[in-house]
């Protein structure tokens, strides 16, 4: 940490939420080179669909990964970036799979963002009581993610209101039940 932070909190406060924002720097490091994957091995019918409908969600999380990482350095943090820093942050593993059709992927993207999500929304529990303003940064960078995975469960939803991947428990069986 350097010698300051932002005004209004001790250094202990501020390296407090430096530590909850590397966490989502990494993971948001994670989330958008994992999408890009996902472009690059879809296949098969609504591959354009989706194939296009990923890369304004990899625009947006890379925004978010630059607000957090500014933000760590604001509050007199060192914002770690390397993949380095991802695979020792990360508590998921690498995503798993490889190249597959439309439904498949968006299955096993839907438990990415059920993970990604559940941690924002832990984070924000964390920096409530401390910084409201980095609390409001990623209640709204979460809320942005919660619309993506709508965008992605509106592919995977049936008449009756359900997810035809709901019993896939690990990204490889949500994907082997939505193809
Ligand atoms: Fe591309």
């Amino acid at each position: 940490m350097a010698k300051f932070t932002l005004p209004g909190l001790s250094a202990e406060q501020g390296a407090e939420v430096a530590a909850v924002l590397q966490e989502r720097l990494s993971a948001y490091n994670d989330l958008h080179l994992t999408l890009k994957h996902i472009h690059w091995n879809v296949v098969g019918p609504n591959f354009i669909g989706v194939h296009e409908m990923i890369d304004p969600q990899v625009e947006l999380v890379r925004g978010f990964a630059d607000s957090v990482a500014e933000r760590i350095a604001a509050l007199g943090g060192s914002p770690k970036g390397t993949p380095g820093a991802i695979i020792s942050d990360r508590t998921w593993d690498d995503y798993s799979v490889g190249r597959d059709s439309a439904q498949a992927h968006l299955a096993a993207l839907d438990l990415v963002y059920i993970g990604v999500i559940t941690d924002g929304r832990k984070a924000i529990a964390k920096v409530g009581d401390v910084d409201p303003i980095t609390e409001d940064m990623l209640i709204g960078q979460t809320g942005d993610l919660e619309q993506f995975q709508w965008f992605v469960r509106a592919h995977l939803e049936n008449s009756g209101g359900s997810l035809i991947h709901e019993n896939g428990h690990t990204e490889k069986e949500a994907a082997s039940q939505a193809r």
